[in-house]
């Protein structure tokens, strides 16, 4: 898997997704689509979007009983997606059946089991107080993240701020997906730990996650350029 930035395409119809894609000229890039999207089309935009040769990240953020998970994972395989995620908050037993449904779903496929540890826009004081999970909310992550790839996810979503340490109490190889990312001078909306694509990779990110930045841009053919450039620099350096 080549390292990729998946714009989030959070639009509410194919149509607006399509015309964004098509007016940008934005054919082939890699594209994560989350709930808004497969909520409303199901599940023939993944169809759709490969038929144009786009890589996907399905982003459901799966969190249920292991033997739903499971089962869900058993549909999701058939779609052959790049990355599929469940919450690590999910625990260790549906995390362990999140990828047997995965693997039975599809044993000869490729699809990656990403777990979110802590969304990004997700503060260390809500984090404490209102759920109670209390300690740093790096520790926070990387624990979750130690707990992902103990039982059998290939990654984690997480914000760039943790990826040293995630890399470093999992492995190089453990996948990190980073969404919170904000290319210079744009609105940070609600996200709370935020980067930029050259500074989520020089922290080792392995894929970024970028929605706003391109899509709510003036230009945003020339903010998907500009987060590439960034980004193949920073990995070239
Ligand atoms: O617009 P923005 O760049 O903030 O979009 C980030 C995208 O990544 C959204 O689609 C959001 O659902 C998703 N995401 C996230 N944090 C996670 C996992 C996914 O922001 N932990």
């Amino acid at each position: 898997m080549t390292n990729s930035i998946y714009v989030a395409l959070d639009f509410s119809s194919w149509e607006e997704a399509n015309s964004f894609l098509v007016t940008n000229d934005l054919y082939g890039v890699p594209v994560k689509v989350g709930m808004e999207l497969y909520y409303k089309e199901g599940p023939k935009i993944i169809e759709k979007l490969k038929e144009n040769n786009h890589s996907i990240f399905l982003d459901l953020k799966l969190h249920d009983i292991p033997t739903t998970v499971m089962k869900a994972m058993h549909v999701l395989a058939k779609l052959e997606v790049d990355i599929v995620n469940i919450h690590a908050l999910g625990g260790s037993e549906m995390i362990v059946r999140a990828k047997e449904g995965l693997i039975n779903g599809n044993p000869n496929g490729e699809t990656k089991l990403i777990a979110v540890t802590i969304l990004t826009s997700m503060e260390e004081h809500v984090l404490n107080n209102e759920l109670k999970l209390t300690g740093n909310l790096t520790d926070t992550a990387v624990h979750l993240a130690k707990l992902a790839c103990n039982n059998g996810a290939d990654g984690v979503v997480c914000s760039v701020h943790e990826v040293e340490a995630i890399k470093k109490a999992c492995g190089d190889p453990f996948i990190t997906v980073t969404p919170g990312i904000r290319l210079t001078h744009t609105d940070s909306f609600d996200q709370k730990r935020i980067a930029t694509p050259s500074v989520a990779r020089s922290t080792g990110a392995d894929h970024l996650v970028i929605g706003r930045s391109i899509t709510k841009s003036s230009n945003p053919k020339e903010a998907y350029k500009l987060a590439v450039k960034e980004w193949e620099e920073a990995y070239d350096n």
